[in-house]
């Protein structure tokens, strides 16, 4: 078969695009830029596949995916105030850091909720990982998403109604994403990541200075706690969706709005990985 050329196989339904050259070892790759360790073959996909599926059955019958759907349809519904809440409110879902879904089961239940979200709003849903491989990205455009083409750092300036999920991510994600909105058109981004209220009282203030956004935020952010009742608890532990409503934006000082400097984060040991560091090996925590 030449390289590039599509293959598709019955049993997984997959469409699998083969190239030539294919490595036979693995190798390490911290960072997963989706060509190394990426072992592409059909027995994986189905194997990939039927973990993907348990998870969906799982999800779809279980109370967790009910208290998602109240907290984001109460969200819209306080956002929504005094006008009519359609089930098209939500227009687009963009999820971060989902992780290598292969190998880790509460990346892989995460997804399987991602997809439900998909059909339940009906919104084309853009998804980036930078270390999915090529085999996870190919599996994830086979489910109908669209994949983030280059490492935008969360700077993602929304135009209409977007609900971010950002399962378990590094706090440089959240703050990347107020920086880009911030203002009053914060209004039009839900968002499900771990509770600010955790954030905010867990870390000693000195970590906090580089996440100026997610501090100032703090009297205008609403969240709903999402209890953690999945079977398996480290999953969605520690989740609430986030929403601001534009009365408490209206509350936030000029001063406040005015202040736009680009975050810098100094401490590269988070797990966030940036434009830069992408192309180079993590760098390890001081001892
Ligand atoms: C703690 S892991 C969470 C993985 C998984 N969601 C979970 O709960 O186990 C954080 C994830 O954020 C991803 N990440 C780091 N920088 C990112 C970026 N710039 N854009 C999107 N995801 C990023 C990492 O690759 C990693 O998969």
């Amino acid at each position: 078969m030449d390289e590039g050329e599509v293959d598709s196989n019955c049993e997984t339904g997959f469409t699998l695009v083969k190239y030539k050259r294919r490595l036979k070892y693995k190798k390490k790759n911290v960072l997963g830029n989706g060509n190394i360790n990426d072992e592409c073959s059909y027995d994986n996909i189905g194997d990939i596949m039927r973990r993907f599926r348990e998870s969906q059955l799982l999800i779809r019958n279980s109370e967790q995916l009910n208290y998602f759907v109240n907290a984001i349809n109460k969200s819209i519904t306080l956002l929504n105030a005094n006008k009519e809440v359609g089930n098209n409110f939500i227009k687009d879902i963009v999820c971060y850091g989902i992780g290598k879904f292969s190998g880790s089961h509460q990346a892989m239940h995460q997804l399987a909720l991602l997809i439900q979200f998909k059909h339940l709003y009906n919104t084309p849903v853009h998804i980036f990982d930078p270390v999915l491989s090529q085999t996870e990205r190919e599996i994830l455009m086979n489910l109908g998403l669209n994949i983030i083409s280059y490492n935008e750092e969360g700077k993602r300036k929304v135009d209409v109604v977007t609900l971010f999920f950002l399962p378990h991510c590094p706090r440089e994600l959240l703050n990347n994403i107020l920086f880009t909105n911030w203002g009053h058109s914060l209004c039009k981004c839900i968002i499900i990541s771990n509770s600010h209220c955790r954030i905010i009282t867990d870390s000693p203030s000195s970590a906090l200075h580089n996440y100026k956004y997610i501090t100032e935020i703090t009297p205008a952010i609403q969240q709903i706690h999402i209890p953690n009742i999945y079977r398996l608890t480290d999953v969605f532990n520690d989740m609430a969706v986030h929403y601001f409503p534009i009365e408490e934006l209206e509350t936030v000082s000029d001063d406040v709005w005015r202040y736009n400097e680009h975050p810098v984060y100094s401490k590269h040991y988070s797990e966030f990985i940036d434009c830069v560091r992408a192309n180079r090996p993590l760098e390890q925590p001081p001892s």
